[in-house]
């Protein structure tokens, strides 16, 4: 439909808002809808003028103080859309600050995506531009966006500026895992600890490591649902303006050619995104929020996708945790379209595959050079070989990952059970049943935990610990740090912050609150992982295991704490596992559902 048309309302194609302020079928209705969008100044000849009406759903606040600079940049949104012949209606959607929620920030996701898939299809809306940012406001969005299927863009709000204390890059949230061991190893006290990890969150915006927020806006960028280039561009920057100005013009066009989620989030899109993920270094909790969405939009994503397609990539840029530069040197570096076309030039890359721009992602990022060598790697040059996740299965769980790419070769050595199989290792479990368990007993010197011992995290998956934690990465005992021994392979139904780096097993399905057989182990047992053959298994006979389940089916079941607000109870009936998605099992019947109004 050409521009004009739209704008006055005489296409073929009548935009889905003048059902509320120009249906003359239904005068009453749309004298209502009509008087109260007028009251603070709107005019009828605007609603009425077949402009699109374009919603700008605003994941910032003083509570959200990761995406709240959004409150600045929706300005320009909205100069944006007004420019190129819209009309900008602003919205709030539920805020979800990662470090502030308890007891989860993942708990928030589905509930924000719920509140938005509400919003986009009860009201005036033809287009809207997502304010993604903070780890989980971009899966909820995105969801949010697949469900109903309105034309959408994202607009990332840009990681914070560089953290800097005595001369060195001090990440967001990385740091905290070093200062840990610092002041468990008795280097710095309190006062030390909390200036140490403040020096790294210097300015507005989100996480500048590669921890989820990094990993999913990247990720967005990579589906074709933001314009190319912009993910990485620090949230102070004037370039972020710059590019709010042109994500406002941009949706406006989108509604004009009526280019939808389901037209850009297609199977290639995603399959593009596992493959940049595994370049990237990117989160463990990007399986998650993929499969949730592509469920959502309804394409055929799975975990083994993951290891086919992710895991051979090798790591090709330099950022913390896996390496040492964080988020404006990213964006120096040549940021998404960068990695792209490394990638690319090896034929990994789906060229295809449509984007928000009305390009493809082929054409958006063709030759995009790599402006510095030491942040972004070339292919042939790569930080790591094999940087992607593994999917291990066993009599431990249906499924869980794992990233290789962060086992050290002095942890292969410390667990070999078999120089000639360095993949494979055995150790003795020692559980735990939530985080507040953990806290309460690993410096106990009870527990006796050795050096080739494996530390379990149960009890935290979506249902035993309401959004699943991100807890499976923990210390050893400090008497251990003390030695040396800074890390111990962990094993959780739980989840793992982006920006930790540790060798954990995490996500496994079904969680130990659902019946998986992490309920049933015991601090003793001995655990065997064989990474080469995807396997992880308890080396107990099976008429125990068997004899353990009835036990605890007698008993009830595992036991986990009492919902503590009605949304963890709702969730709790109706969340899937981690391995497909954590998402609300229910929700996933209704899709395109705007197509329906
Ligand atoms: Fe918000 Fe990391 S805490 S992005
Ligand atoms: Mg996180």
């Amino acid at each position: 439909m050409a521009k004009d048309q739209v704008a006055q309302g005489q296409g073929a194609r009548r935009l889905r808002s003048q059902e509320w302020f120009n249906n003359p079928a239904n005068a009453d209705m749309t004298a209502l809808y009509l008087e109260r969008y007028l009251n603070f100044g709107l005019s009828r000849e605007e609603l009425q003028s077949g402009k699109p009406i374009i919603g700008i759903a605003q994941s910032g606040s003083d509570l959200s103080p990761c995406n709240r600079h959004h409150m600045v940049l929706a300005e320009r949104v909205r100069e944006g859309i007004r420019t190129a012949g819209g009309i900008a209606i602003e919205f709030p959607v539920h805020p979800i600050q990662e470090t502030g929620k308890r007891p989860t920030a993942g708990l928030d996701r589905n509930l924000a995506y719920l509140g938005l898939v509400e919003l986009l299809y009860g009201y005036p809306l033809d287009g809207v531009v997502l304010t993604i940012g903070c780890d989980k406001t971009t899966p909820a969005m995105l969801m949010a966006a697949a469900t109903v299927n309105i034309p959408a863009i994202a607009l990332s709000v840009g990681p914070m500026l560089n953290g800097w204390h005595k001369g060195e890059r001090t990440g967001s949230g990385t740091i905290v895992w070093k200062a840990r061991q610092m002041m468990a190893a008795g280097e710095i006290d309190y006062k030390g600890f909390i200036d140490l990890v403040a020096s790294s969150a210097p300015s507005t915006g989100y996480c500048n490591t590669m921890g989820t927020a990094t990993t999913m806006n990247s990720l967005a960028e990579v589906l074709g649902m933001q314009l190319p280039g912009s993910a990485a561009i620090p949230a102070p920057y004037r370039e972020r303006q710059q590019v709010a100005y042109e994500t406002g013009k941009r949706i406006v066009g989108m509604v004009e050619e009526d280019l939808k989620p389901s037209d850009i989030m297609t199977r290639d899109a995603f399959l593009n995104a596992i493959v940049v993920n595994s370049a990237i270094g990117g989160s463990t909790n990007a399986p998650i929020h993929l499969v949730a969405i592509a469920r959502h939009v309804g394409v055929d994503l799975t975990l083994d996708d993951w290891q086919t397609h992710g895991h051979k990539i090798p790591l090709l840029v330099n950022l913390q945790p896996a390496g040492e530069y964080l988020g404006e040197d990213y964006h120096h570096a040549g940021g998404v379209p960068a990695v792209v076309n490394q990638l690319m030039q090896q034929g990994l890359i789906r060229e295809g595959a449509m984007t928000a721009n009305g390009r493809t992602i082929g054409e958006n990022c063709r030759g995009k050079a790599i402006e510095m060598p030491e942040v972004i790697r070339t292919f042939d040059n790569p930080l790591k070989p094999e940087a992607g996740f593994i999917v291990l299965r066993g009599s431990l769980f249906d499924n869980a990952i794992v990233k290789t790419s962060v086992i050290s070769p002095e942890f292969r050595d410390r667990f070999l059970s078999n120089p000639d199989d360095p993949d494979a290792f055995e150790g003795r479990a020692i559980v735990f049943d939530g985080p507040e368990d953990y806290h309460h007993r690993i410096d106990d010197p009870a527990l006796d935990i050795g050096k080739t011992d494996i530390l379990v995290m149960r009890g935290t998956g979506p249902i035993g610990y309401p959004g699943a934690a991100e807890v499976v990465n923990m210390r050893p005992p400090a008497y251990l740090i003390k030695q040396g021994i800074t890390v111990l392979p962990c094993i959780g139904d739980g989840r793992q912050s982006g920006t930790s780096g540790s060798p954990s097993i995490l996500n496994a399905s079904p969680e130990a609150a659902a019946g998986g057989n992490l309920a049933i182990l015991r601090t003793g047992d001995r655990l065997r992982v064989d990474l080469k053959r995807g396997r992880a298994d308890i080396l107990i006979a099976p008429a125990e295991i068997d004899a353990r389940r009835r036990a605890l089916e007698t008993a009830g079941g595992y036991v986990y704490p009492p919902s503590q607000t009605p949304w963890q109870e709702i969730q709790r009936r109706m969340v899937g596992q981690l391995g497909d998605g954590a998402v609300l099992e229910p929700a996933v019947q209704f899709q395109r559902i705007a197509e329906t109004y």
